[in-house]
């Protein structure tokens, strides 16, 4: 079945292996043969007449929100929110005139998420559900649902889910768009074939881990833009499965605080990607490598330079979380492993959590 783990000694590393696939799956289930993007136009007219939406999430499915956001604002022009489901749940924000809500959710179980939704059908809001479980209760009890067709999730640490709802806000957000400039459907089917080859390489980042973090105390990711927002997934994907205190922030804000725990040879691993704060974030670099720590940097390549540790292929800049967040999969995977652990079952935490 799916839900095999064939020859694989974790569910982790299979479901990271199987992203091109679940890339391929959204494309066959969300565009016709002609190219054209099937999401409903109901659905797609709902949100157009909203003034503002707000995405609720937690966990991973919240740092997908992230780059979401920044999707629906740049490329639709949609004033858009994200929330932390158990913060929103008990301390909404004001609302605008006219809400959407978007729930993203790998199980459609999570009890946060749930509430608030519960809390806007009573107030009458529509909201639209992106899960990868059909018939979920998120599924059930919003508006509308999508499903991610990643298959079934088993490790407790989300990989495939995020790459799915990613996916899925970029055909959603692209549908709202008139975007002439980009061919989303060509650009989706070559950054499968380019996951394909960064976990073809997974060996690299093996390496890397053993060297990097797998004795390491700590370790810091680190980027602007749709790059910080990966850092904080790169990050949560570290520590939770490997107990390495890891920490994901916007490079710019290192000289505000953070800068004081970089000493000699702490992990640093940037994210590179966005031609408008390449410099500064060059600067971020310096600054970090002058107190002694251990640097690697992930980088598009027109950005790249010598030094650096990986370098991918270029690709629009609001998608390019569909290609950092693999090497930091794969380097939580390999830090885990290295440290003797049960990648797929981390101390202290569930799968789907349906308590609040
Ligand atoms: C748990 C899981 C995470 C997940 C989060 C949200 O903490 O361990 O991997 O990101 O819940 O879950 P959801 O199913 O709502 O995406």
């Amino acid at each position: 079945s799916e839900a095999d783990k064939g020859t694989y000694d974790y569910y982790m590393l299979k479901e990271i292996d199987e992203q091109p696939v679940v890339i391929r799956h959204l494309l066959d289930k969300y565009f016709d043969d002609a190219g054209k993007i099937l999401l409903g136009d109901q659905l797609l007219a709902d949100i157009q007449a909203a003034d503002r939406l707000y995405i609720v999430a937690a966990g991973t499915s919240y740092h997908a929100g992230l780059v979401g956001a920044r999707m629906l604002e740049q490329w639709a022009g949609l004033p858009t929110e994200v929330h932390v489901a158990s913060e929103f749940a008990y301390d909404q924000p004001l609302l605008s005139q006219k809400p959407f809500f978007i729930f993203l959710s790998q199980s459609g179980e999570t009890a946060d998420s749930r509430e608030v939704l519960q809390n806007i059908n009573r107030a009458g809001f529509k909201s639209l559900t992106l899960t990868n479980v059909s018939n979920s209760t998120l599924w059930r009890e919003a508006t509308y649902a999508l499903p991610l067709m990643a298959g079934p999730e088993i490790a407790v640490a989300s990989t495939k889910a995020y790459v799915a709802q990613v996916t899925l806000e970029a055909i959603l957000a692209y549908a709202l768009s008139s975007r002439l400039d980009l061919d989303l459907e060509k650009e989706l089917s070559r950054i499968a074939i380019e996951i394909q080859a960064i976990v073809d390489d997974k060996l690299t980042f093996k390496r890397v881990a053993e060297e990097l973090l797998v004795n390491s105390q700590s370790a810091f990711y680190i980027g602007r833009g749709v790059d910080a927002d990966v850092a904080l997934e790169a990050a949560l994907k570290l520590k939770e499965i490997s107990y390495v205190q890891a920490e994901g922030f916007a490079a710019g804000e290192l000289k505000h605080g953070t800068l004081a725990l970089i000493e000699d040879g702490t992990p640093v691993i940037t994210l590179l990607t966005q031609p408008k704060t390449a410099g500064l974030v060059r600067g971020n670099i310096a600054e970090t490598q002058a107190r002694g720590a251990d640097t690697f940097t992930i980088a598009t390549k027109s950005l790249a330079t010598d030094g650096d540790g990986y370098v991918l292929p270029d690709v629009d800049p609001l998608l390019a979380p569909l290609l950092t967040v693999v090497p930091t999969q794969l380097l939580a995977y390999y830090t885990s492993l290295g440290r003797g652990l049960d990648v797929d079952h981390p101390r202290n935490l569930a799968k789907s959590v349906t308590v609040q």
